[in-house]
């Protein structure tokens, strides 16, 4: 990649008087993109010793977003009053249209800003519980979501609607899974499920992109399954959505729909948007931190949830200008790493004669990879000795998933790492990854070997 000569790194810089949208980063004029060595210096803070095959988890900042985020913080700390009344309102405004422009949302009050996808769950689930409470939802009303939910998006539900009253239902899924029709025929099924009785379907959560084991879900198709059926709402948990995977908001047509900017859109921890679509039902959102601006509407609340440091929500466009240096800007990222990771999934498995646990068209930036069975692999507890052991031992930084095997199966693949790839991963990070399960392998390696 050639190197652009003129790139200057500018920082969010909203004038005292003016129009915030003459600020908005624009889509570089340059035709000559970042390179790959300004590249690994904009992540020259990772820990050189170890191969992150982890974006999933924790994203990445790059060095350009934390100098910008400083630069924020500076500000709030140099003049906290003015940069109260001058600068936060109007920088948090322009963070929401860069997410309106991206997702292709109608308006921008459809967008708040918050801090992570676990505080968007929170938002729309407190809302059912509300439903609930107040007598338009009656107990028995359904919830449903996949089994394949984030752990912590589980007991949010749990906390929110099991306790209120709900009755939730789970879309058990497949894995490995093979189209996405098994997902489509599986999500029918519970929903028929949910209707038993004549109980109505009053929320479905539905996942973006799973977290572990990790396939991209077709909500769209969900969605309009979801409104053939008469779900009151539809919240969409695209975690590792931004980045990872296409969102369009007028095609997806959730009701609401929140994804982090810290995983896969270059952010820093922690930050995430929540989108309500402009309807009487997201009139009644409100953020579980209640402070001055109750009642102004869930932006305009979120903005405000007292003291704290909101440089990680102000710095989303430089975060777009970072990705903006890449050639196809974010599109361009979110394909290429896709490509790779299909590559280096392929190439794993076939190392390990295992098999990837969904087609490359069901996965957006992380794919499952499954491990060679004589590491025995057989509890959740195995995964997590196992990833610390090449932590450790190996310099790898891998998720596993323990599938349990099936009654009759020979031979069972009972253990997937979730590969993940970004800007800044070689094709190195992926052979160090082999190697050490291939040594791990030849030294007739189990897991029971691993104590606690
Ligand atoms: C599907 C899904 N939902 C929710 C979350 C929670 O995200 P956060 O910890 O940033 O709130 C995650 C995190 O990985 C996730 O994968």
């Amino acid at each position: 990649m050639a190197s652009p000569k003129n790139h200057r790194h500018h920082l969010p810089h909203p004038q005292p008087n003016g129009d915030f949208k003459t600020h908005v980063p624009k889509k570089p004029k340059v035709s000559t993109f970042i390179s790959d060595s300004e590249v690994q210096s904009e992540f020259a803070h990772h820990d050189a010793s170890v191969a992150r095959l982890n974006n999933g988890s924790f994203g990445s900042c790059p060095a350009s977003v934390m100098a910008a985020q400083q630069q924020w913080q500076l500000r709030f700390l140099r003049q906290p009053d003015s940069f109260y009344f001058n600068e936060l309102t109007k920088g948090i405004l322009e963070t929401r249209t860069v997410i309106k422009n991206l997702i292709n949302a109608e308006d921008v009050n459809e967008i708040s800003i918050v801090d992570n996808a676990t505080t968007a769950v929170a938002i729309v689930l407190q809302q059912i519980a509300w439903a609930f409470a107040e007598g338009r939802f009656q107990k028995g009303d359904v919830a449903v979501m996949l089994h394949y939910a984030y752990g912590a998006v589980k007991k949010s539900v749990e906390a929110y609607v099991t306790r209120a009253g709900g009755r939730v239902i789970e879309v058990q899924l497949p894995f490995p899974v093979s189209s996405r029709e098994e997902i489509i025929c599986e999500f029918r099924k519970a929903l028929e499920r949910g209707k038993v009785d004549g109980r109505k379907v009053r929320l479905a959560v539905i996942d973006h992109v799973t977290s572990m084991p990790s396939v991209v879900i077709p909500v769209k198709e969900l969605v309009i399954i979801c409104r053939e059926e008469g779900v009151e709402q539809v919240f969409v948990d695209a975690a590792h959505g931004i980045g990872c995977v296409d969102l369009d908001m007028r095609e997806i047509g959730a009701d609401f729909y929140t994804s982090n900017l810290h995983k896969w859109f270059f952010c820093p921890p922690s930050v995430a948007f929540l989108y309500c679509k402009k309807s009487p039902k997201s009139l009644d959102m409100h953020h579980p931190v209640v402070s001055h601006e109750y009642g102004n509407g869930l932006a305009i609340e979120s903005a405000w949830i007292g003291t704290r440091d909101y440089s990680a929500q102000l710095v989303v466009p430089s975060a777009l200008e970072f990705v903006n240096r890449f050639e196809g800007s974010i599109d361009g990222i979110k394909k290429r790493n896709h490509e790779a990771v299909v590559r280096m999934g392929e190439m794993l498995a076939k190392a390990w004669g295992t098999n990837l646990g969904c087609p490359p068209d069901m996965c957006g930036s992380m794919i499952m990879v499954g491990l060679p069975a004589c590491l025995e692999i057989s509890s959740d507890a195995d995964t997590l000795k196992l990833r610390a052991h090449l932590r450790e031992s190996f310099g790898v930084e891998v998720p596993i998933y323990f599938r349990s095997p099936k009654e009759g199966e020979v031979c069972p693949i009972t253990g997937y790492a979730r590969i993940s790839h970004q800007v800044y991963n070689k094709e190195e990070d992926y052979y160090k990854f082999r190697d050490a399960i291939n040594k791990l392998v030849d030294s007739k390696f189990t897991c029971k070997l691993l104590h606690d």
